[in-house]
């Protein structure tokens, strides 16, 4: 009997070639979120899930498929998934690292470029129908040429980063528990510093750690106090790594200089507080969002669907 497979959420036809052709497939093909009662009678007979990072894969979740081996989460980041869960049941898990480096990287980017040269402020003028001409000191931002970019955990996207700050000449500091081999380090031009040395230093702050308890506010309060008044943050990784309300205290009171976000505390919705000001800017978690992107996360997680229903080891497993 070909094994079933159950899509939750809409992915490209990269992917869904693929499954087709692995067994009986069945994919949810709207946009808006799989309603559970829809998910729980397909999950009932799957042997493979394919999961969004929108969908919480929890005990709930695996006890309405209790044949599933594989739990193919279409994201890099999985702390939408209970890993220790799954591995309980024997269900392996995996995500979609590598293939969307280089574009979160490219809008890590763009949000720095956003928010320290206001450009989504400058697109808003002009939209609004607001009287303006070239003025000497109209809108001026803050260069990023000679200062400091600090990225709060060097990973894949974090070194991808930092290969972008140097052909803009940034000087890169990053902080992470695991240091880079001095050969990494000398190649992307950076140094590892302490994490209250980064936040005191940097002109820029870059959130690119994953989202885990360990992570879970790691940007409060006394951290944003710690960043110069002329500083900017930005963050691509996940919302609640930062202390969404203690952010918007800072922004308000001039603490620090502006922020550029693509992921949220509660996503999707957006702190109000936020929305009314205008040193930050705000985008609808599109760090992946390219066609090339999404096909090719789309055909990685059916690759591990594919390896693990013929019994082989997934491409990108993630543990505990
Ligand atoms: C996007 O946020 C991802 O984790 O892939």
């Amino acid at each position: 009997m070909s094994p079933r497979i159950v899509v939750c959420g809409r992915i490209p036809d990269a992917g869904l070639e693929l499954l087709d052709a692995a067994g009986d497939l069945w994919a949810w093909t709207r946009d808006d979120q799989i309603p559970i009662d829809v998910r729980d009678e397909q999950l009932a007979t799957a042997d493979a899930a394919v999961t969004l990072l929108n969908d919480r894969v929890d005990d709930t979740f695996l006890d309405a498929g209790p044949n599933l081996k594989i739990v193919a989460n279409v994201a890099v980041g999985y702390n939408n998934i209970d890993v220790a869960a799954c591995t309980a049941r024997g269900v392996t898990v995996t995500n979609t690292p590598d293939v969307l480096t280089e574009a979160t990287a490219d809008l890590t980017f763009a949000l720095i470029l956003m928010s320290t040269r206001r450009l989504a402020e400058g697109e808003r003028l002009i939209r609004a129908g607001t009287p303006w001409q070239w003025g000497m000191f109209m809108m001026l931002g803050t260069g990023i040429q000679g200062k400091q970019l600090g990225i709060v955990g060097m990973g894949r996207i974090g070194r991808a980063l930092a290969t972008r700050a140097q052909a803009f000449g940034m000087d890169v500091a990053y902080h992470d528990e695991y240091p880079l081999d001095a050969a990494t380090e000398a190649e992307l031009g950076v140094r590892r510093i302490g994490f209250d040395e980064l936040l005191e230093t940097s002109d820029v702050v870059s959130v690119n750690t994953p989202y885990m308890p360990a992570t879970h506010h790691l940007i409060d309060a006394a951290a944003l106090d710690r960043m110069k008044s002329s500083a900017f943050i930005v963050n691509s990784a996940r919302g609640p790594i930062i202390e969404e309300e203690a952010l918007v205290a800072a922004l308000q009171s001039g603490a620090i200089a502006g922020a550029g976000l693509d992921v949220f505390e509660n996503e999707p919705q957006v702190h109000p507080g936020l929305v009314a000001l205008d040193n930050v800017v705000l985008l609808p978690h599109l760090g992946s969002a390219t066609i090339e992107t999404r096909s090719a996360m789309a055909e990685l997680a059916a690759r591990n669907v594919v390896e693990v229903l013929a019994g082989r080891e997934p491409i990108t497993q993630v543990t505990a």
